[in-house]
Parts: C-alpha cells; structure tokens; sequence
C-alpha cells in the first residue's frame, strides 16, 4: 500500500494482489483533492487497515466530502463502512444498483448516498466531474468519471492487467510495463473480467469505445492497471480489437487438484532419499 502523488490534485493508493496462474493484479483507490475532497473506491478488505491510514495522511477525515464507489465488488470496497463513520460528512456516490447489491449484506445508511447515473455530473465545488460507464465493466452498477476541469478520466475495472510483479503493479506510469506484456495483459484481462466481450456485436462495442475517444483523456486512471499518460486512443483501439481474442479458459476441478498437488508437503517418503546417492 503507498501513496503516489500523480498530478498537483490526483493521488494513486496503489496496491496488489496476486491471481493464481495470471499474475499480479494492480488494485488502486485515487484521491481527488478538489475543493470538495473526493476518495475514489475504498480498498482491499485484507488491507483495511492500511488504507484507513492511508487516506488519513492525504485528508483530514472530517473534511472527506466524496466516496466514489465505481462498483461494489469486494476490491473496492474493502474500507467503505469504516470509513463512513470515521468521515461523518462523507457521502458515497454511486448507482441505485450499487446500493441495492451493497444493501444485500449490509445497508448503507440512504442519507449517506448520492446517486448519480451515467451522463450525471457531480459538483465539487472548483470542478464538476461527470459520470460515464466504461465500455467493459463487470457488474451494472459500474460507473467511471471524467474530471471536466483536468480531462483526467477513470474507468474503474476497464484497462486492467494482470502484471508479472508487485513492483511493476505498483508503477508509477503504465509505460514502465513492456509493450508485450501490457497487451497481453490487458487481453486476458478484459476477458476474465467482462467475458460477455466474445459475444458482442463487433460495430456496436467499437461505436461504445467513441465517446471516451473523443474525450482523449491525457490521464487514463483503471483500478487494475497502473496510471497511463497519453495512452487512451492506444488502449481504445487494443479494446475494440479484444472481442477477436480467444476467451479466456478458466482453470477446472481437474486444474484445480493439480494446483493442491504442488502445494502438497513433500512425502515422507522423498523427505528420507538418502544423501550420498
Ligand atoms: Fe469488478
Ligand atoms: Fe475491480
């Protein structure tokens, strides 16, 4: 978990996890310094603790105004409702999806919430920033934002990549990840993420990637890919490619027993293989 300042108002809070047979998966939170403090997801669970600090040395907690939550699947929100009571004029801005699927185990006080659908805008006080959702996405609640004062965009889970290292997850740019790797990443990616993407009708998604193009963000900032300067029009085209790509092939039972089998301790009998052979 650490704080990367990325520009005079926007903050990475980036963090990892490992995925089995994939790789490392950046996992980011943003913090918006604008007139009316904006937190952009919530976390890790496992890292609740760390990213509770590590939001406090960004903002004072009663001075918290925002909590975008792009969606509410379990990586970004892993701090939300500690962080609802430890900033009590903070408001959770999302979808009336994502209330209702956070609602499922656990209600979110409504005079807590904002909802605002795509197309929406949010005042912040020096900027308004303006909802958009993301053309791969993974639960109906998604929404990502386009900051209408910096051009800065976020596209929650879209863009993501699995990467061959906690450090290069962490990286500060995007361009420190080889080329190579990046498009492979990326393509795996948005298939284990979104894989309704090999059915989809290939004009109308490639006509869904022309908005964010127009928009030409010059900060691309994904929860699962480290921040890209100058690289949407690149990772658009990537995207409208990626319904062509083989989909992805999950691991089975039968994987999944090999798997245990090499995290078996070894036997015995091998642990007793004499040592002058
Ligand atoms: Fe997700
Ligand atoms: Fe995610």
């Amino acid at each position: 978990m650490q704080n990367r300042p990325l520009t005079a108002d926007m903050t990475a809070l980036q963090d990892s996890m490992e995925i089995p047979g994939l790789g490392v998966l950046p996992v980011n939170a943003f913090f918006l310094r604008s007139q009316q403090p904006l937190l952009i997801d919530t976390g890790l669970p496992h890292s609740r603790d760390s990213f509770l600090a590590a939001v406090a040395e960004l903002v004072d907690l009663d001075d918290l105004r925002w909590i975008w939550l792009s969606h509410p699947d379990r990586d970004h929100t892993g701090a939300l409702y500690e962080l609802l009571e430890l900033a009590p004029r903070a408001r959770v801005v999302t979808t009336f999806m994502g209330v209702g699927i956070l609602s499922i185990e656990r209600p979110l006080p409504l005079d807590r919430v904002h909802l605002l659908n795509p197309g929406q805008s949010l005042d912040l006080g020096d900027r308004t920033i303006t909802a958009f959702r993301p053309p791969v996405f993974d639960s109906p609640a998604t929404t990502g934002f386009v900051d209408d004062l910096t051009g800065t965009a976020f596209s929650s889970d879209c863009f993501g990549a699995p990467l061959a290292s906690a450090e290069l997850a962490g990286a500060g740019d995007v361009s420190e990840v080889p080329a190579d790797e990046l498009a492979a990443g990326q393509g795996l990616w948005a298939h284990v993420d979104s894989p309704w993407l090999a059915g989809v009708d290939r004009t109308a998604f490639r006509a869904s990637l022309e908005p964010l193009r127009a928009l030409d963000p010059p900060l691309l900032l994904s929860s699962h890919l480290p921040p890209a300067t100058g690289r949407a029009g690149e990772f658009l085209d990537r995207l409208g490619e990626l319904p062509d790509f083989t989909p992805f092939a999950a691991p089975d039972q039968a994987a999944l027993e090999e798997m245990l089998r090499q995290f078996e301790p070894p036997t015995q009998r091998s642990a007793e293989v004499p040592a002058a052979v």
